[in-house]
């Protein structure tokens, strides 16, 4: 049983900037039977929200109309067929949309425990990017121990679980960032080196880190003129993974290059999966990382939490590309829990 028929919502109430965001009343989401219904203490705040907010990002057909790709929160309903949780179990999970709520349903393929020591806000903050960068990085280009990974955006959501993935199974990580402020922050998160792209060659500099040899990953949110960058800057075999597209859509790329050197260059979005494969990248997250997290050592990633009557304030900080981390939403309940 849902706790009530009516709950508040962020609302995109039209196409445009961040005052376009209000809370509202908004009808409780269903309880399917495969779903968890979750209480929302803090969504995560993602690329993708803003850009549906701006009217160039449609949900797909049967997804909520409220933005929020990512929640944390307490179950607080389980469907018919879902025995592996149990009401008030603090969870984060990935969302098929409408995480901007105080309640959301999602597959319960996609809910995770949230790892030991860490706050629901901080919990929040994890599931898009860690999903993401584990179906790509891992899953698909087969990072693994022993391999050099650069990393762009390092500083960011998906750069800063592309660095501590990396990190936690053995591989190394080089960030590329704008600021000291950022690279010190990708250091912490276990960047074995950084690279300013602001006053440094990444090329040059990725060669001179690697013994000349290049990277044998990359994992690019840029796009653009960073496409040639990427695979001059790739090592023989390499692995290129495209998850956005920043700075352009299109890009001149060396082909004679990327043959010479037998690279592979994939791209890929997460939410149109289905819920089978977002079930098994959970599975493999639960397995293979959510150890490490629960460590007491573990080097949280950083949030700036905003109340949730403040949404439009994250997007404009969002758009502002000075935050360090992950900014996430917090509700009245999760600013009580
Ligand atoms: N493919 C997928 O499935 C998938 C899943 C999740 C997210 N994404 C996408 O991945 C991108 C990064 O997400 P995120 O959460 O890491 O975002 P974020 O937290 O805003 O981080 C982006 C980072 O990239 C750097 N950057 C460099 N050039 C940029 C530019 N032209 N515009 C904005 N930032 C730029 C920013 O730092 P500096 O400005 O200091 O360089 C910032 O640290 C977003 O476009 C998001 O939609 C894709």
């Amino acid at each position: 049983m849902t706790p009530a028929d009516t709950m508040h919502a962020i609302a995109i109430t039209a196409p445009g900037g961040p005052d376009v965001l209000q809370r509202q009343p908004w009808p409780m989401p269903p309880c399917g039977p495969d779903e968890v219904l979750i209480r929302v203490a803090a969504a995560g705040v993602n690329g993708p929200d803003l850009a549906q907010r701006r009217g160039v990002y449609d949900p797909p057909p049967g997804a909520s109309p409220l933005p929020g790709l990512e929640v944390a929160g307490e179950v607080a309903a389980t469907g018919a067929n879902v025995s592996q949780w149990q009401l008030g179990d603090r969870v984060m999970a990935l969302t098929n949309g409408g995480g901007y709520a105080e309640f959301v349903a999602v597959p319960a393929g996609q809910v995770l425990p949230v790892p030991e020591g860490w706050s629901l806000a901080e919990a929040a903050a994890l599931p898009e990017t860690w999903f993401t960068v584990t179906q790509t990085l891992v899953l698909r280009a087969g990072l693994a121990s022993g391999m050099s990974v650069l990393v762009h955006g390092a500083a960011g959501g998906i750069g800063g679980a592309a660095i501590q993935i990396a990190t936690i199974l053995g591989a190394r990580a080089i960030a590329v960032v704008s600021s000291p402020a950022k690279a010190a922050y990708a250091t912490r998160l276990g960047a074995v080196a950084t690279i300013d792209y602001t006053t440094e060659d990444i090329v040059a500099r990725t060669l001179a880190l690697t013994e000349g040899r290049g990277v044998d990953r990359v994992l690019d949110i840029i796009g653009g003129a960073m496409a040639q960058t990427n695979i001059e800057a790739c090592a023989r075999g390499a692995h290129i993974v495209q998850v956005s597209t920043l700075d352009g859509g299109n890009a001149q790329i060396p082909l004679r290059t990327l043959m010479a050197k037998q690279l592979t260059l994939s791209g890929s979005t997460l939410r149109p999966q289905t819920a089978a494969t977002k079930a098994d990248i959970a599975d493999h997250i639960r397995t293979h990382l959510l150890p490490a997290l629960s460590a007491p050592d573990f080097v949280k990633p950083a949030i700036t939490p905003f109340p949730f009557d403040q949404a439009p304030a994250a997007h404009r900080a969002m758009e502002a590309r000075g935050h360090i981390g992950k900014l996430v939403l917090v509700t009245p309940f999760g600013a009580r829990a």
